[in-house]
């Protein structure tokens, strides 16, 4: 149950943010998770499914389980398998996974500018971190798509602007975190007479993630988060991934030092191993020929159709394997990027699979000891 340690000397964020290396799982809480496949796999969007992985990942001693946000039409991103026509609210997932875990972080993504008052959010979080005994964090996120924000019946704001609206609510959100006494405020966004949350997040807030490109997202990360997803300058391939990451995540941290904060820096790969890489290769290549083309092109359109700044190097079967970045060979060769990308800055990885519960069961017994060995994790 609920690890509330009243006491202990860490929180559940200082424990992650001491470990050699961050180890979080990508939940697949959207129809099709990352890949744009119709190959087959067991692979679910449902909460037992979902909460299944979760539990496993935690006996395997991973550090959180994330999951995303997006609102699309009916139909999805089309082609023959609707790609993530059916998802869960990230949000309500982790509420249902507090009481299934006890020692990882949960962390759910809300997009706070759509029709939220940063009370409702500050409530919410008092809530789940009252649930989890301080483990759960808020992906925050301002949204980059006209047809989200369409749905709620809003223009999209221009980018930084969306920014500046995301830096006075998390001020109000925060606030409202930490206030022993009735708030009122008028803000350029937001304002509230008399305000007030309970309980009061025992470690003086959730924690905070946020996963931004643009120099707007990383300010706001720097001042903000404990927690940055970042992705790879260079686009899905591996080594360009590690040849772009390292001057991309100094900058991160530098901002965020300049802030006097330490934020931690994650990527998240799609890991595709397999006893030797001809065999991983294999394992890749039959993901590939199930692409659902339609799908595809309609996922790689909506995101690079956005104004986001990420992304922007990924090619066509970048896309279609899904993931960031892809990592792809033997336990050996995994181990040995993910050594890579450690050396480079970054804290962690947050993984997805294909088809999460057997390749997640691979991950425990094949990589995981290598990891320990090569001193990224201890047993
Ligand atoms: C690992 C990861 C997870 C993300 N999850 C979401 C999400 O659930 N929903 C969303 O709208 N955007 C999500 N994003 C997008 C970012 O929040 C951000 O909008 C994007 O990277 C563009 O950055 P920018 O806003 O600084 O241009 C995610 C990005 C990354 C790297």
């Amino acid at each position: 149950m609920i690890d509330a340690a009243p006491g202990a000397a860490l929180s559940p964020l200082q424990r992650v943010q001491q470990r050699d290396f961050i180890l979080g799982l990508f939940l697949p809480i959207q129809d099709g998770g990352w890949t744009p496949s119709t190959a087959e796999r067991e692979t679910q969007w449902s909460f037992g499914y979902n909460a299944r992985l979760t539990q496993q990942a935690e006996a395997l001693g991973f550090d959180l389980a994330f999951a995303l946000a997006q609102w699309v039409g009916k139909g999805g991103y089309g082609g023959d398998m609707h790609y993530r026509e059916q998802s869960l609210d990230p949000l309500t997932v982790t509420a249902g996974l507090a009481s299934l875990t006890n020692r990882m972080l949960l962390i759910s993504t809300v997009h706070i500018l759509y029709g939220w008052h940063p009370l409702h959010v500050a409530k919410f979080g008092a809530t789940l971190d009252d649930m989890t005994g301080g483990r759960w964090g808020i992906n925050i996120v301002t949204g980059y798509k006209k047809s989200e924000y369409g749905m709620f019946g809003m223009p999209m704001p221009e980018h930084d602007h969306r920014y500046e609206m995301a830096e006075d609510f998390v001020a109000v959100m925060e606030r409202l975190w930490r206030e022993t006494e009735n708030y009122s405020f008028e803000g350029r966004f937001w304002s509230g007479k008399d305000a007030y949350i309970t309980p009061k997040p025992r470690h003086g807030r959730p924690v905070v993630v946020s996963a931004g490109t643009s120099a707007a997202g990383i300010d706001f990360a720097a001042r903000h988060s404990d927690l940055m997803f970042v992705t790879s300058p260079g686009g899905a391939d591996i080594e360009q991934a590690v040849a772009t990451l390292g001057p991309h995540i100094a900058h991160i941290k530098q901002q965020a030092s300049r802030q006097g904060r330490d934020l931690k820096c994650i990527v998240n790969p799609h890991i595709i191993c397999r006893d030797t890489e001809r065999d991983a290769r294999q394992y890749l290549q039959y993901m590939l020929d199930g692409e659902d083309d339609e799908a595809v092109d309609n996922f790689m359109a909506s995101i690079m159709g956005g104004d986001t700044r990420g992304w922007r190097e990924h090619g066509r079967a970048g896309w279609a394997a899904g993931g960031n970045v892809q990592i792809v060979g033997s336990p050996e060769q995994v181990v040995d990027w993910l050594t890579k990308l450690k050396a480079i800055g970054c804290d962690g990885v947050q993984i997805n699979f294909f088809d999460f519960e057997p390749d997640l069961k691979y991950f425990g017994e094949r990589v995981l000891p290598l990891m320990q060995q090569a001193g990224l994790r201890t047993a």
